[in-house]
C-alpha cells in the first residue's frame, strides 16, 4: 500500500515497552512483505498472536480447472450460478471457481450469512462487490462496503465478511493472488505516491480508522496456505490489536471513483488498468465520455492479445462491443490468447457518432492461459462461441 496509516494506540517508538492498563506489556506483531525488504505493518496485539491450541487440516472442495479445450471464447452467467443452500452462503466457504491459473484463482460468492475468519498466507486477495453490501472486520479494522467496491486484503491479514442485513446477497467477484495486488506502478512515485496522470489517488482510498476489538477464547481461523487449508483454534480471538501503524493494511477503492483516461481516437485497455498482480492485471471500464475525433470508431478494433487471456466482467449498462451477444450483467467472457476477437456484427455501425458508453465493467488480464473451475463449467453459455459468424456446429 502505498502510503502510511496510523490507527488506534501505539507507542511513539517502535519496539519499545508498550503496555496494557493491567501493567502487562502488549505483543507486537510485524506484518511484512519480501520479508522485512518492503512495506510492513506494525500491529499492538493484546494477547500472544502466536498462541494456538490446536490445528487441524480441512479438506477442500475441488479445486481441479479443466483446460479450455477445444481453445474458444467462452460466456459464463455468474447470475446463473446455484448454491444449495443460498441463504448459507459465506464468503469464504462459499466461493465457487470461475477460472484459475498458476497465478490467479478467480471465484465467486452469493455470500447471505457470515464468513468464518479467515486469512490467506498464498497471497493477496482483491474482492469486488458487484452488488449488495456489508462489513469487511479484519484485524487492522472494519471496512463498510458497497457495490463497485474493490478491497485489497493483505496476504496473511485476518478477516471475516459480514453481508449487511437487508437480505440481499453480497455478490463478490474474489480474485486470490499467488502473490501482491497494488496499484500499476507506473502510476506511483519512486517514494509510493500517486502520480497526477494515474487515474485514482489517495483521496479515493479508504482504510481502517479505528481498531477493531472482539473478545473470546478457542476462536478458530482458517488459512489458505500454499499446500490446501488448515484450521487453527487461537487461544484468544485475533481481533485484539489496539493500534498498528505502516503502510500494509486492507484498503478499498470503488470503481466510481476511477477517473476513465479519454483520446480522440480508441484508447488501449491499459488506461483502464487499476490494479497489477503476479502474472495478471485488473482494469476498470467505465462510464465516459468517448472518441472525440469526428471520424472515431469508439468500439475497440479486433484485437489479439498474443501473450494474455482477457476475462470481462460485466457488472453495469449495456457494454457497446457485445450487443447481441447474450451477454448481460453477471456475464463474463473470456477471450483467450489463441483467439482474436472484437465488436459483435454491426456493434462498431452502431457506435458511430456515439460520444458516451454507459457501460461498466471489470477485466482481468492473465499472462498464463486460464482455465476453467467447477462454476465456470456449470454456467457457460456454449453459443458464445459462434456469435461473430451467426452459426455454429450445433446449426451447421
Ligand atoms: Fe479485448
Amino acid at each position: 500500500m502505498p502510503y502510511y496509516r496510523q490507527v488506534g494506540q501505539i507507542p511513539p517508538k517502535r519496539h519499545t515497552q508498550f503496555r496494557r492498563p493491567d501493567g502487562e506489556l502488549y505483543a507486537e506483531e510485524l506484518m511484512g512483505v519480501e520479508g522485512f525488504s518492503a512495506d510492513s505493518a506494525l500491529l499492538y496485539h493484546r494477547n500472544l498472536p502466536t498462541a494456538i491450541v490446536d490445528a487441524q487440516a480441512v479438506p477442500e472442495d475441488s479445486r481441479h480447472t479443466t483446460p479450455n479445450l477445444p481453445l474458444k471464447p467462452r460466456h459464463i452467467r455468474t447470475q446463473e450460478l446455484k448454491w444449495e443452500s443460498p441463504a448459507e452462503v459465506d464468503a469464504v466457504t462459499g466461493r465457487r471457481l470461475l477460472f484459475g491459473n498458476a497465478d490467479v484463482r478467480i471465484c465467486f460468492a452469493a455470500a447471505t450469512c457470515p464468513s468464518p475468519l479467515y486469512r490467506n498466507a498464498a497471497g493477496d486477495e482483491l474482492l469486488y462487490v458487484q452488488t449488495g453490501s456489508g462489513v469487511v472486520e479484519t484485524i487492522y479494522g472494519a471496512l463498510a462496503v458497497g457495490e463497485g467496491d474493490y478491497l485489497v486484503i493483505p496476504t496473511s491479514c485476518t478477516y471475516r465478511v459480514v453481508p449487511g442485513g437487508d437480505g440481499e446477497p453480497m455478490r463478490l467477484l474474489v480474485l486470490e493472488a499467488t502473490g501482491h495486488i497494488g496499484p500499476p506502478r507506473r502510476y506511483l512515485s519512486a517514494r509510493g505516491q500517486f502520480l497526477e496522470h494515474s487515474p485514482y489517488c489517495e483521496r479515493d482510498l479508504r482504510g481502517p480508522t479505528e481498531p477493531l476489538l472482539a473478545e473470546g477464547t478457542d476462536v478458530d481461523v482458517l488459512v489458505r496456505h500454499r499446500a490446501g487449508v488448515t484450521r487453527y483454534t487461537y487461544a484468544h480471538h485475533p481481533f485484539d490489536v489496539v493500534g498498528w501503524d505502516g503502510c500494509l493494511y486492507p484498503w478499498a477503492f470503488n470503481i466510481r471513483d476511477f477517473e476513465p483516461i479519454t483520446g480522440r481516437v480508441h484508447q488501449p485497455p491499459p488506461v483502464h488498468q487499476t490494479f497489477e498482480g503476479p502474472n495478471f492485471v485488473v482494469c476498470s471500464f467505465c462510464p465516459r465520455k468517448v472518441d472525440y475525433h469526428p471520424l472515431a470508431v469508439p468500439v475497440p478494433y479486433n484485437h489479439a492479445n498474443v501473450d494474455s487471456d482477457e476475462l470481462m466482467f460485466y457488472v453495469g449498462g449495456n457494454y457497446e462491443a457485445r450487443k447481441g451477444s447474450g451477454i448481460g450483467i453477471g456475464s463474463m467472457s473470456l477471450h483467450p490468447s489463441g483467439c482474436t476477437h472484437g465488436p459483435q456484427p454491426g456493434a462498431v455501425e452502431a457506435a458511430l457518432g456515439v460520444d458516451y458508453f454507459d457501460e461498466t465493467a471489470v477485466m482481468v488480464d492473465t499472462f498464463r492461459p486460464l482455465e476453467l473451475g467447477e462454476a465456470g463449467q456449470a454456467c457457460e453459455d456454449p453459443r458464445y462461441a459462434w456469435t461473430w459468424s451467426g452459426r455454429g456446429p450445433e446449426r451447421s
